[in-house]
């Protein structure tokens, strides 16, 4: 079975209570349901991972064995070369997703560092942004 490491960056564990005029209602507990509900239709298998580390992200990719990653690196985005770095050496398809539009937002949200090093992003669909980057990491994976 396809097995999908889904990473939530900084401060989206508390999502649902923050700012939620800008990234919504939904809390962690409700899109990893969503994202599981998904992965299970097209008979995946996903592992949730959340840290507001920046290096325990960096250990988790390193260390993992899947087939491919989702992410949303969250404030890390715009500014982790170590995850990038990580994300990199592991080749692995990924795809970068984004709740918010973040070129619509300040500017310092334009530059993504992780981009060059993934599959896609997907940026501005709320919840539907892990929905349409699993059904775009799957289809990398299986090669459709
Ligand atoms: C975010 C956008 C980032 O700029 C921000 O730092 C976040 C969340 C998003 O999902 O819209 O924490 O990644």
């Amino acid at each position: 079975m396809t097995k999908i490491l889904v990473i939530h960056g900084p401060n989206l564990d508390v999502l649902g209570k923050r700012e939620t005029g800008i990234y919504g209602e939904e809390t962690i507990e409700s899109i990893n349901a969503a994202i599981e509900k998904a992965a299970g239709a097209e008979k995946a298998e996903v592992e949730f991972y959340q840290s507001n580390h920046e290096g325990d992200i960096v250990d988790k990719i390193n260390g993992t064995d899947v087939s491919g990653i989702l992410i949303n690196p969250a404030a890390y985005t715009h500014t982790s070369v170590a995850i990038h770095d990580a994300l990199r050496a592991k080749g692995l398809p990924a795809v970068e997703v984004h709740l918010s539009n973040i070129y619509s937002r300040e500017e310092f949200r334009h530059k993504s560092l992780i981009a060059p090093v993934v599959t896609g992003q997907i940026s501005g669909f709320g919840k539907n942004s892990y929905i349409l980057g699993l059904k775009a990491l799957l289809e990398t994976i299986h090669g459709r």
